[in-house]
């Protein structure tokens, strides 16, 4: 019995690869056409309609929105053909709405699937994130440490001076003075201007990408599919919850979050095995772009599993239509 729900996770994970190739396609012809919007919705439309051909039942825990702002892939919409396992999903079909407008690197297409209560159903605010690769101690970094401190814990455990260190920052002025505070370290910083879920997953490769440590605050929702990723990849991710208002933590109690205050550890924003994909839509450093040639479109995905740590990188040509 166990060998047949292995081979069902197995196909399922094809599946997903295909709901992430899906979305990616779509948006291929809105790539630097200036328009965020359209761009999204394509994605959007065809992340659905794929993800609703696979057996599963699957609630979207992560996904566009509440549903009186999202009318697709909403906040506990139920998809999949109900035929199969119980699964949460997290998604982002567009994860770098401006970067696929403006054709910037790394936007991604986006999709994790676990079993049934065991994603983080983090709302719609800003999480303050941490995140570093695989082989150092748990704990070598953490939220609580100063942005300084964290530099030298991480070149002390990598064996490094601080300045052989690379952090991956968003580009925001709320992140002046944590840029001031690297920077006084020695350590160089990779500014980003959008895409923390690629941000993050860079310091998982970080002898192809050159980053070791990401920080900062972004969506908590791409904090819980940047987790996803770590666990089939390994390394580590903190995350904090971020309140402006009073909105925002009503959000959170709705979610079923009681403690506003909690540093969430990769473990905990994921709690069981995990299926990940993920498919490159502008050119990046860890997935090629969506590549069209006369008559054909190519696009790279990375398909993963916590399970059993496999890492497939699956080029797929179609034609184009
Ligand atoms: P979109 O794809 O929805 O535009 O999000 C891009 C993104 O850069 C995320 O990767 C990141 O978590 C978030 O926006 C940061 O939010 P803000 O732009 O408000 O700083």
């Amino acid at each position: 019995m166990a060998d047949v729900t292995e081979f069902q996770d197995r196909l399922l994970s094809l599946g997903l690869a295909r709901v992430s190739e899906a979305a990616a396609l779509a948006s291929a012809k809105l790539i630097g056409r200036g328009d965020e919007k359209a761009a999204d919705q394509a994605a959007v439309n065809a992340m659905r309609d794929q993800l609703n051909m696979l057996d599963i039942a699957g609630v979207v825990v992560i996904g566009e929105g509440e549903r009186d702002e999202a009318p697709m892939l909403y906040i506990g919409e139920e998809v999949g053909t109900g035929n199969g396992p119980a699964v949460d999903i997290a998604l982002d079909p567009l994860e770098g709405t401006t970067l696929t407008a403006k054709d910037m690197p790394n936007a991604l297409t986006v999709i994790a699937m676990a079993p049934r209560g065991t994603l983080l159903h983090a709302p719609d605010v800003y999480m303050e994130k941490l995140a570093i690769g695989p082989g150092y101690a748990r704990d070598t970094v953490t939220l609580d440490m100063a942005p300084a401190q964290r530099v030298r814990a991480l070149a002390r455990a990598k064996g490094v001076a601080a300045d052989e260190i690379t952090v991956c920052i968003l580009e925001r002025p709320r992140h002046e003075a944590l840029i001031a505070e690297v920077r006084s370290t020695g350590a160089a910083i990779r500014l980003i201007t959008d895409g923390d879920v690629a941000g993050v997953i860079h310091c998982a490769e970080s002898e192809i990408t050159g980053i070791d440590m990401y920080m900062g605050s972004g969506g908590a929702p791409e904090g819980v599919l940047a987790a996803s990723a770590l666990k089939c990849m390994g390394g580590q991710i903190y995350g904090k919850l971020l309140f402006r208002n009073d909105d925002e933590r009503s959000r959170a109690y709705k979610a079923g979050i009681t403690d506003l205050n909690r540093i969430y550890t990769r473990d905990e924003m994921v709690t069981a095995d995990v299926i990940f994909a993920a498919t490159g839509v502008t050119q990046g450093s860890i997935l090629q772009g969506i590549k069209i040639e006369p008559g054909w479109v190519t696009t790279e995905t990375i398909l993963m599993r916590s399970k059993t740590g496999s890492v497939r990188r699956m080029l797929y040509k179609s034609p184009m239509k």
